[in-house]
């Protein structure tokens, strides 16, 4: 008995793990029948996300399952950080029938290439998180952006960065010098939140009047088992001399904490002010726990909710903004606004993300 059961686990896990390699994922609970409480079938809409191994992406995409429940049938894919995958799984979707899609790019660049495919059959897409340039987005009138205004979430953490300097000053400035020694953990080169985070949040600490000497930067690729190997680096060639942390966003942000705990960090005097970007909830956790200053709220849940919002009433032929309060701006986008988050309104980060 006890084995016939193990077999059948095992069975199952197999049969998950080859979905899982197909990169595929039927959807959302409930739907999976196509259809809605009262038996119509429900308008399907194709979607992926670059990688279900991204942090920040997870709650994204529980929000998305979760504004699709009843609504649409979901057919969402895992890209797994792979650009030609993800084009042959939008093929995959059109063929199957999908009224609309939803794509989160593994590459920016490639948003063309699929506006091509989608453009060729009249099917509406809403591209999200990863930013198409604008001129390619532009060049077809049913393409829509959902996410945010990068440059918004660098100047929030630059503010955020000058505050905490100059109340802090005398414990901070390690060498007495008066400038910010500090690391930056870059997210993806070329993801226009990475590029647009790294300059604006540098050049506002700069505009508040505060010096700063850049020891490095590198990218961790929005990861926060590379974010520690960095940070181990960077401890091992820079030690005491490090005054600020900077990670483009909280999984990197994360993982340099671990790598700093490691060092001695956060125990005694040892001290080090660690800023990241999403407010995801390990990190609210570090900041109640005083090892993390604070971070710049990336909207998941709201992200997540207007990418399925738009998508729905584009699969049914719809105004993609009929029944929402959302609103586009001129080059078609829906975004998001950053909130700062500190130990003195973290409540906010916890509203959004739970
Ligand atoms: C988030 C990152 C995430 C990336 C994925 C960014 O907006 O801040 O945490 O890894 O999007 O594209
Ligand atoms: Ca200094």
């Amino acid at each position: 008995m006890f084995k016939k059961k193990k077999g059948f686990i095992l069975s199952l896990t197999v049969a998950s793990s080859i979905l899982l390699a197909a990169g595929c994922s039927s959807s959302t609970g409930g739907s999976d029948s196509g259809k809605n409480k009262g038996g119509d079938k429900l308008p399907a809409v194709g979607a992926t996300i670059y990688k279900f191994d991204d942090n920040f992406m997870s709650y994204v995409r529980r929000a998305m399952e979760a504004a699709s429940e009843g609504k649409i049938n979901l057919m969402l894919n895992d890209s797994q950080n792979d650009q030609a995958k993800q084009i042959e799984q939008v093929d995959t979707l059109i063929a199957k029938g999908a009224k609309s899609l939803a794509i989160n790019l593994v590459d920016p660049k490639a948003a063309q290439t699929i506006i091509d495919k989608a453009k060729a059959k009249d099917i509406p897409v809403i591209f999200f998180n990863k930013e198409p340039d604008s001129s390619v987005l532009q060049g077809y009138e049913k393409a829509y952006y959902v996410g945010t205004t990068s440059s918004e979430s660098g100047v929030i953490q630059g503010e955020m960065i000058a505050k905490a300097w100059e109340a802090n000053i005398e414990k901070y400035d390690k060498n007495g010098d008066g400038k910010i020694q500090y690391v930056l953990l870059k997210g993806e080169p070329g993801h226009p939140d990475a590029e647009a985070r790294t300059t604006f949040a540098v050049n506002t600490i700069k505009e508040k009047g505060i010096e700063v000497e850049e020891l490095a930067m590198d990218t961790a690729m929005w990861d926060a088992t590379k974010a520690t190997e960095k940070m181990d680096a960077w401890i091992a060639k820079f030690n005491e001399q490090i005054e600020f942390v900077i990670a483009n966003n909280d999984g990197m942000a994360l993982g340099a904490i671990a790598s700093l705990e490691k060092a001695g960090y956060f125990s005694g005097d040892k001290f080090m002010p660690v800023v990241g970007v999403d407010a995801i909830p390990e990190a609210l956790d570090m900041i109640e726990k005083s090892k993390m200053f604070g971070t710049v709220l990336n909207d998941a849940t709201n992200q997540g909710k207007a990418t399925i919002d738009l998508a729905t009433n584009a699969a049914n032929g719809k105004d993609v903004l009929e029944g929402t309060d959302w609103t586009l701006d001129d080059s078609r986008a829906v975004r998001v606004p950053y909130v700062e988050v500190t130990i003195d309104n973290i409540q906010v980060g916890k509203d959004a993300y739970k």
